[in-house]
């Protein structure tokens, strides 16, 4: 691997540690630039009302001073500078510290693993940062988040705290989109909740943003756009329909949470479509590609796992994911894959995060969705329709 490949990789763990949360801390050393004083810098994530930032301190001899820099900023902070005035760098994440270093021109990144941590400082900073903090308002209450003391319900903590850490993930990637007044399409709404969650963080931020829910089932729209009104919420409509026919034109987000099967297919397809600068899935079953593999068509090698139904079912997981990764990347985005919550909240954690941009040629990705087929035997992804490919 190149030097110039090492600082992106280490740039790019950056990203994702950050968007999912599992940052404790950044380190920059070595410095050999041209402030004496300069001792060298630590950044922490934090929650500012403008939305989630890295906190930049550098340390000088006799004083600290702090910068609040978006994850954006902070990539490109990171990438110059290991490049030219810093030798070291270390990520601290809840799951592995990733050490970066330079020696004239040769380039160091190690990885190693660490447990104990997350429990502790995570869990912490998230309570502490958790962008919905009062469990008080009107959606709160009507959405059985919360009881008519205001507070949290105890068997909606859950649900709380997978929409707490959607809008953290969400809220500064939106905020970054080009246009300032974005329009965020949440394809199969359901009741809502991610959306009130986000008109909510929305309004106390002072964010513009348009959002529209689109939900098959008239009796959920209807009661969403009351409940939006009594909120207070004018920029939040429920628009009733499918997600394949609703027009997406102008949709700068689209995000879909746990819709079913292949309308996860369906919400990224119009996000492709509509050309979205931010796509964001959350994928609920994976029938269509399990059907598939059941066949038995797959690699025989492969016979040891997809004989147990529990690992066919996890395969087919992944494979599905994979593979609708792989064709968002050949339609010209950078696709990431992690685990937006713990699975112990609940078994359907995994986010898939698309942002326009090309990662590679479409091209590679799509001998590499041939490949990965036919090794699980599997005949088309139902995205592949949707996208004519
Ligand atoms: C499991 S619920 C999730 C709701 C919400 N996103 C959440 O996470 O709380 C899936 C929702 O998607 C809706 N849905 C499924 N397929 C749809 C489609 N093709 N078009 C519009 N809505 C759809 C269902 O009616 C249901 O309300």
């Amino acid at each position: 691997m190149s030097a110039p490949d090492r600082i992106e990789e280490f740039v790019l763990a950056l990203q994702t540690a950050f968007i999912d949360g599992s940052i404790t801390r950044l380190k920059l050393g070595g410095y050999h630039g041209p402030e004496a004083e300069l001792k060298g810098i630590e950044a922490r994530k934090v929650l500012l009302n403008a939305g989630e930032r890295l906190s930049f301190v550098y340390r000088y001899k006799t004083r600290d001073i702090t910068k609040n820099l978006t994850v954006d900023e902070a990539m490109s902070f990171v990438r110059s500078g290991l490049s030219g005035e810093y030798r070291s760098a270390r990520i601290e994440t809840t799951d592995y510290d990733l050490q970066f270093e330079r020696q004239g021109d040769k380039y160091r990144l190690k990885k190693t693993e660490v447990t104990g941590r997350d429990a502790v400082e995570a869990s912490h900073d998230r309570a502490k940062n958790r962008p919905l903090a009062s469990g008080g308002k009107v959606w709160m209450k009507a959405l059985g988040l919360a009881g008519a003391d205001g507070k949290i319900l105890a068997a909606s903590q859950d649900k709380f705290r997978q929409i707490n850490k959607m809008v953290e993930i969400f809220a500064p990637l939106i905020q970054e989109l080009s246009p300032d007044h974005p329009r965020i399409v949440d394809m199969g709404a359901g009741k809502g909740y991610l959306d009130f969650a986000l008109a909510d963080h929305f309004k106390r931020t002072a964010t513009r943003a348009e959002i529209y829910g689109v939900e098959l089932r008239p009796q959920l729209v209807e009661d969403g756009n009351r409940l939006a009104q009594e909120s207070g919420f004018s920029n939040l409509h429920f628009v009733p329909g499918s997600i394949l026919d609703y027009d997406a034109t102008g949709a700068d987000t689209v995000i879909a949470l746990h819709a079913c099967d292949t309308a996860t297919d369906d919400a990224i397809y119009q996000g492709i479509r509509a050309g979205a600068e931010l796509i964001a899935v959350a994928p609920c079953c994976h029938k269509q590609v399990r059907r598939q593999m059941e066949e038995g068509t797959a690699d025989t090698r492969l016979d040891f796992l997809l004989r147990h139904g529990t690992f066919l079912e996890k395969q087919a997981e992944m494979v599905t994911d994979g593979l609708r990764a792989l064709l968002l990347e050949a339609s010209g985005y950078r696709t990431k894959v992690f685990e937006f919550v713990s699975d112990a909240h609940t078994p359907k954690n995994n986010l898939i995060v698309a942002q326009k941009g090309r990662a590679g040629s479409r091209e590679a990705a799509m001998r590499r969705v041939g490949e990965v087929k036919a090794m699980f035997g599997i005949e088309k992804h139902y995205l592949e329709g949707l996208l004519g490919v």
